[in-house]
């Protein structure tokens, strides 16, 4: 069959735009593959980096979108492996997460990680101690995550609770197992007359607080 010169145009262009989109859903699924075998491989040390287990990485991620947060702080950032969940939340909805580790170690494993699921770009580790990082950052923050030293949490809280943004969440990990070593804090976020707070489990194990600032009315 002869195709005419004026249809071969079109149809070229159509061959094309559907080349160009079989290639870039299979980049997509390309990068889902290695993503997820990263995060296997990093689930293999999970004993010695304290990392949040995979469904609570996923409830983290739901919540990110969930919750349309674009301004997201973790304190705690160890390997990156709750990072990299937040992250990839973050990357879907156009925010970003800013993360605190003490341990320089720890610190450049994160980078590695979130440089290798691709989120070197859109996470940012901060080495440092996250008392004195929570007093020098900017804020407002739609979502906190704290899973850095336990104890010293009414001073993450006191800190924290200025620069969280109306409707934004904050949450501390650890809230079941710990929840007498972190008492004050608890007690603090329950109280707060602006903060709604559960504690929950998605893992019937340990779990979270979780603490919705409410919007003025
Ligand atoms: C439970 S781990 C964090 C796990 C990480 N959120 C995850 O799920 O992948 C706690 C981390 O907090 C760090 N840390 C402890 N005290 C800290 C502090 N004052 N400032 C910043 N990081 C701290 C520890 O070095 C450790 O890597």
């Amino acid at each position: 069959m002869k195709v005419h010169p004026i249809h071969a145009a079109p149809l070229a262009a159509l061959v094309l735009a559907g080349a160009w989109l079989l290639r870039g859903a299979s980049a997509q699924e390309e990068r889902r593959k290695s993503v997820e075998k990263l995060l296997a491989e990093m689930e293999k040390l999970r004993g010695s980096r304290y990392n949040v287990a995979r469904e609570e990485g996923r409830f983290l991620n739901m919540l990110v979108k969930m919750t349309g947060s674009r301004r997201a702080l973790e304190l705690g950032t160890s390997n990156g492996y709750s990072a990299i969940w937040l992250g990839l939340a973050l990357e879907e909805i156009g925010g970003r997460l800013t993360t605190v580790e003490i341990s320089p170690e720890r610190a450049a494993e994160a980078r590695e990680n979130l440089a290798k699921a691709g989120l070197a770009d859109r996470v940012r580790v901060i080495e440092g101690d996250a008392h004195k990082v929570a007093r020098e950052l900017e804020g407002p923050f739609d979502f906190i995550f704290i899973d850095a030293d336990m104890g010293n949490d009414l001073d993450y809280f006191n800190v924290l609770m200025p620069k969280l943004s109306p409707g934004g969440v904050m949450l501390r990990h650890n809230a079941i197992r710990y929840a007498s070593t972190m008492r004050d804090f608890l007690e603090a976020v329950k109280r707060h007359p602006e903060l709604d707070t559960v504690i929950l489990s998605v893992t019937m194990d340990d779990g979270f607080s979780l603490s919705r600032r409410r919007k003025a009315p």
